[in-house]
C-alpha cells in the first residue's frame, strides 16, 4: 500500500544511509535543540521516529527561536554524520539532514512536562494534557499496540466467518452485576436509558435472528468502583455463536488471543491453554483467577492435624472447616515480618496465622510448635515439602476463608513483577450462584448462564455448577463467558431462584423471554477486556495507560472536566430536578469554590 507523503517526502524515522545526497522534506515536532559551536542540532520527531537536522544560525537566523515541540517542516540534504558522532541506538543514527529551508508550521507554548519516557509526571497533569502525554514514545506505542490488537481480532474472526454487528448503547438494564449508567430521555421525561454493561442480551437476540457467529468490539459501561483494571467505560471483544459448545468457544478465543499476542509481542503462545476447574483453582491457588507463573500451591493439612492437641487446628476441623498451608519458600523472617503477615492474613479474613520456619536441623521453629506432636510436625513439613530456611504458613478456617487467605498471601509473597511471560489459563465449571454477604443468592456470572445440570440446580442451588468459564492471564481475569440458557422455562426458573418473581421477570425481561420462544438455537459465547489484554501485553500496571482518554480514580476527566453541571433549562427539558444538596454544590462551583 502506498503511504501518502502529504507535506513530507520522507518519514523522519525512515531516513538512512540509503538516502545520502538525496533532497528530502521531513515534518514533525522539535524534540530537542542543542547549540554547539555555532551550529544548531534539532531532533525532529514524527510518528515514525526521530531524525537529526543540522542548521547554521547564520543561514537560519530563526533557528534559535525554535522551542521544544514546535511543529516544523524541514527541507534539506541527507549526509553521513561526521565520524565519531554516529548514534548506533537510533535507526537514523548514521545520518543527519543539512537544513535548507525550515518552516514553522505551528509554535508551541511552554510545555507542562517533558515529552519523553524518563520524566516522572503526576497522573493528574498527564491527563489534563493527555494530548501531549500521548506524544510520549511509550504512550504512542501503547496506542499502536491497541490498534494492532483490534486489527488482529478482526482479521482472525473475519477468517472464521464471524459477522461484526453493532448493538445499541441506549438500552435498558443489562444485569452484569454492576450499577447502570443512566441517560435521561427528553422525549419521555422521567424515563431513562441505561448504557449497556455489555451487549449480552442483544447478542443472544442475534442468535435468535440467525446470525450464527457474531462479534463486536463493544464499548461497555459500568458504574463501579475504580481500580487499576477497571474504568467506567471500557472495551470488550464480545462474541457469540450458535450450534456450538464450550470447546468451540474456547478454541475460537484461543485463536484470537494467540493472534493478538503474536502481533503485539511477536511470540507464539502455546495452544491449547491449560485448563483447570474452578474447584481446583480455589483448592490449589485460593483464587478463581490464579497466577500460575509460580508455584507455592496450597496444601491440605487437615488429615495430618485432625486429632491435634492444638485447639486452633482441631477446632477448625471439628466445626467442618479445614487446615491448609503454603510453603512460602526461603524468606527473611524476623518477628516484625511474621507480625505483618499475620495482620495481612487478618485483613484477608483470617482469625490468625500459624507460621513455621524450618531450621537447619529440620526442626520447626514456631510459636505453636510446642502444641504439635513430633509426628504432626513431621507430616506438616513433609506435605509442604519444607526444606531448611523455608517459611510455612498455615490457616485453619472454613474452606473458603482458608484458601482465600492463603491465596492472598501467596500473591503477596510470590507474584513475579512485570509481565514478561504470558501464562494463559482457562478456569471452567464455575458455580452457578454465589452467596451475598447478607446470605441471599446471586448469579456468579450473569443470569443467562446455563446450569450444568437442571436437577442439581433445582435440588441444590448452592452447590450447582454452571457452564461458565473464564480466561485468566498472569493472574488477571481477562474474560468470561458461558453456554447460555436457550429454553425460556429454564430462564424463568433461574430468575425465580435469584429471587426475581415472575411478575418482575416479565416486566424487566418479558421481551427477552418472548424472543426465546421462537426456535432459539443452543448458543454460547465470551467477552474479554481489550484494555486489560493490551495492558498486560504492554507490561503496564494500569488500564489507564492503554486507554487514550481515561478517567481518574474518581471518575473525572481532568482535561474536559467531565462530568459537569448542567443548567436548569436543560434539566427542566429532561424533567429532572436536582436535590437541594446538589444545587448548593453546583452554585458553589459556579461561584468558583471547590466542588
Ligand atoms: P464480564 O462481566 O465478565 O462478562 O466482562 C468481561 C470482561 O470485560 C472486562 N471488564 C472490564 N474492563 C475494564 N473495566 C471494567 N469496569 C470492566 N468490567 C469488565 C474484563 C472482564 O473479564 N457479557 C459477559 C460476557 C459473556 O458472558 O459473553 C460479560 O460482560 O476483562
Ligand atoms: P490463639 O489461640 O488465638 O492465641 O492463637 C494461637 C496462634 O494460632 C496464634 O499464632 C494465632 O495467630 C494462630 N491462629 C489463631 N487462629 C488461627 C486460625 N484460624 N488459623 C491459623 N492460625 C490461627
Amino acid at each position: 500500500m502506498v503511504h501518502r507523503p502529504g507535506l513530507r517526502s520522507h518519514e523522519a524515522g525512515s531516513v538512512t544511509e540509503a538516502d545520502v545526497d538525496a533532497e528530502v522534506t521531513v515534518v514533525g515536532w522539535v524534540q530537542r535543540r542543542r547549540d554547539h559551536g555555532g551550529i544548531a542540532f534539532l531532533d525532529v520527531r514524527d510518528g515514525s521516529g526521530v531524525v537529526q537536522v543540522v542548521a547554521d544560525p547564520d543561514e537560519h537566523p530563526g533557528v534559535g527561536d525554535l522551542k521544544m515541540e514546535y511543529c516544523i517542516r524541514v527541507e534539506g540534504v541527507v549526509r553521513l554524520r561526521p565520524t565519531g558522532t554516529e548514534n548506533p541506538d537510533l535507526p537514523t543514527g548514521m545520518v543527519e539532514i543539512g537544513a535548507g529551508e525550515i518552516e514553522v508550521l505551528a509554535p508551541a507554548k511552554t510545555l507542562p512536562f517533558m515529552i519523553d519516557d524518563r520524566s516522572e509526571v503526576d497522573e493528574l497533569t498527564r491527563l489534563r494534557y493527555r494530548y501531549l502525554d500521548l506524544r510520549r514514545p511509550k504512550m504512542a506505542e501503547n496506542l499502536r499496540a491497541r490498534s494492532k490488537a483490534t486489527s488482529a481480532i478482526r482479521r482472525t474472526l473475519d477468517d472464521l466467518g464471524f459477522l461484526e454487528v453493532e448493538t445499541p448503547t441506549l438500552v435498558n438494564s443489562t444485569p452484569e452485576g454492576a450499577r447502570d449508567m443512566l441517560v435521561p430521555s427528553r422525549l419521555r421525561q422521567g424515563e431513562f436509558y441505561a448504557l449497556p454493561q455489555s451487549p449480552q442480551l442483544f447478542k443472544q437476540l442475534l442468535m435468535v435472528s440467525g446470525v450464527e457467529r457474531y462479534f463486536q468490539i463493544a464499548r461497555c459501561y459500568r458504574d463501579e468502583d475504580f481500580r487499576a483494571d477497571r474504568q467506567l467505560e471500557f472495551t470488550q471483544l464480545d462474541l457469540e455463536g450458535a450450534f456450538w459448545d464450550r470447546d468451540d468457544v474456547l478454541a475460537t478465543i484461543e485463536e484470537v488471543l494467540m493472534a493478538v499476542a503474536r502481533d503485539i509481542r511477536g511470540v507464539d503462545v502455546e495452544l491449547p491453554f491449560k485448563r483447570i476447574t474452578w474447584q481446583e483453582a480455589m483448592d490449589r491457588y485460593g483464587s478463581d483467577k490464579p497466577d500460575i507463573r509460580f508455584g507455592m500451591e496450597i496444601v491440605d493439612l487437615s488429615d495430618a492435624v485432625a486429632g491435634s492437641e492444638f485447639g486452633v487446628f482441631a477446632g477448625a476441623i471439628e466445626s467442618g472447616g479445614t487446615v491448609r498451608g503454603i510453603n512460602a519458600g526461603s524468606q527473611d523472617w524476623p518477628r516484625s515480618r511474621a507480625d505483618n503477615m499475620t495482620e495481612r492474613a487478618k485483613e484477608l479474613g483470617a482469625k490468625g496465622l500459624v507460621w513455621m520456619v524450618v531450621e537447619d536441623d529440620g526442626q520447626l521453629r514456631s510459636p505453636v510448635a510446642k502444641f504439635l506432636s513430633a509426628q504432626e510436625q513431621s507430616e506438616i513439613k513433609g506435605l509442604l515439602g519444607g526444606q531448611p530456611g523455608d517459611v510455612l504458613l498455615i490457616s485453619a478456617d472454613t474452606w473458603k476463608t482458608a484458601v482465600t487467605v492463603l491465596g492472598g498471601l501467596r500473591l503477596d509473597l510470590g507474584r513475579p513483577s512485570g509481565h514478561d511471560e504470558l501464562a494463559f489459563l482457562w478456569v471452567v465449571d464455575f458455580p452457578l450462584f454465589e452467596e451475598e454477604d447478607d446470605g441471599s443468592i446471586t448469579f456468579s456470572h450473569h443470569p443467562f448462564t446455563s446450569p450444568a445440570s437442571l436437577d442439581e440446580m433445582r435440588e441444590n442451588p448452592e452447590q450447582a455448577l454452571s457452564k461458565a468459564y473464564d480466561v485468566v492471564l498472569n493472574g488477571v481475569e481477562l474474560g468470561s463467558g458461558s453456554i447460555r440458557i436457550h429454553d425460556p422455562d429454564v430462564q424463568r426458573q433461574v430468575f425465580e431462584i435469584l429471587g426475581i418473581d415472575a411478575e418482575t421477570a416479565n416486566r424487566r425481561f418479558g421481551w427477552f423471554l418472548e424472543a426465546l420462544e421462537y426456535g432459539t438455537p443452543p448458543h454460547g459465547g465470551f467477552a474479554f477486556g481489550i484494555d486489560r489484554l493490551v495492558m498486560i501485553l504492554q507490561g503496564e500496571a494500569s488500564i489507564r495507560e492503554v486507554i487514550p482518554f481515561p478517567k481518574t480514580q474518581t471518575g473525572l476527566d481532568p482535561m474536559t472536566e467531565a462530568p459537569t453541571w448542567v443548567d436548569d433549562t436543560q434539566l427542566r427539558e429532561l424533567g429532572i430536578d436536582l436535590t437541594a444538596d446538589s444545587k448548593l454544590r453546583r452554585d458553589g462551583a459556579d461561584a468558583g469554590e471547590e466542588s
